[in-house]
């Protein structure tokens, strides 16, 4: 059976999961950038963090390639929201919904993962972003990952855990 992890990661945290699953599973890892085709391959997983609730990549490599019903799709999202807060994760899926062909979303596979984020690592506009959200938050007295970043003393969150990949390699 011909497989494939695809990555769409910013920072790292996604591709560090690919290349993780990849050295479990020996199956290729390639970078959403690099792909030619999709046609050959009976699995895809696709592994991309997550942006203002949108998984990066994803919407113009579906665009670029459609995916056949006879192809199994897994998709591995990876953000900093906890996949137990239901009301967050909720909000996620709506999103996520205007990012994948409607036949695609029912039929494939969603696995939600935890990654990491340093506010040393993020650009200037990042930076804007996370203190923007960040003040609102503390207007409205929630207490919300991105507080948390700023609050945190080194300034970095780090929720990645390789085991949760158990998670995928079951679907597979
Ligand atoms: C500007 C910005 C927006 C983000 N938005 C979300 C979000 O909507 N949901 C979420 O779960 N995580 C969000 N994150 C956290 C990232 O998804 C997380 O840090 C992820 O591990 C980054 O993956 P990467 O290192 O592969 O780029 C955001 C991070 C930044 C900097």
């Amino acid at each position: 059976m011909n497989q494939i992890i695809i990555y769409a990661s910013k920072y790292g945290s996604a591709k560090e999961y690919a290349f993780e699953l990849s050295r479990r599973t020996n199956i290729e890892a390639i970078s959403y950038k690099e792909i030619k085709t999709l046609e050959d391959y009976d699995v895809i997983i696709y592994i991309g963090s997550v942006y203002a609730s949108h998984v990066r990549g994803l919407k113009e490599t579906l665009k670029k390639f459609k995916i056949k019903s006879s192809q199994k799709f897994i998709l591995v999202t990876v953000g900093l929201t906890d996949p137990n807060d239901l009301e967050s994760m909720n909000k996620f899926y709506q999103a996520l919904k205007t990012q994948i062909p409607e036949n695609l979303f029912t039929d494939c596979k969603i696995v939600n993962l935890q990654g990491a984020l340093k506010f040393k690592d993020l650009n200037f506009f990042f930076r804007f972003i996370i203190k923007r959200v960040f003040k609102s938050a503390e207007k409205k007295n929630q207490s919300t990952e991105m507080t948390q970043l700023m609050n945190n003393e080194n300034k970095e969150i780090n929720y990645m855990d390789f085991n949760t990949l158990d998670k995928v390699e079951k679907l597979l």
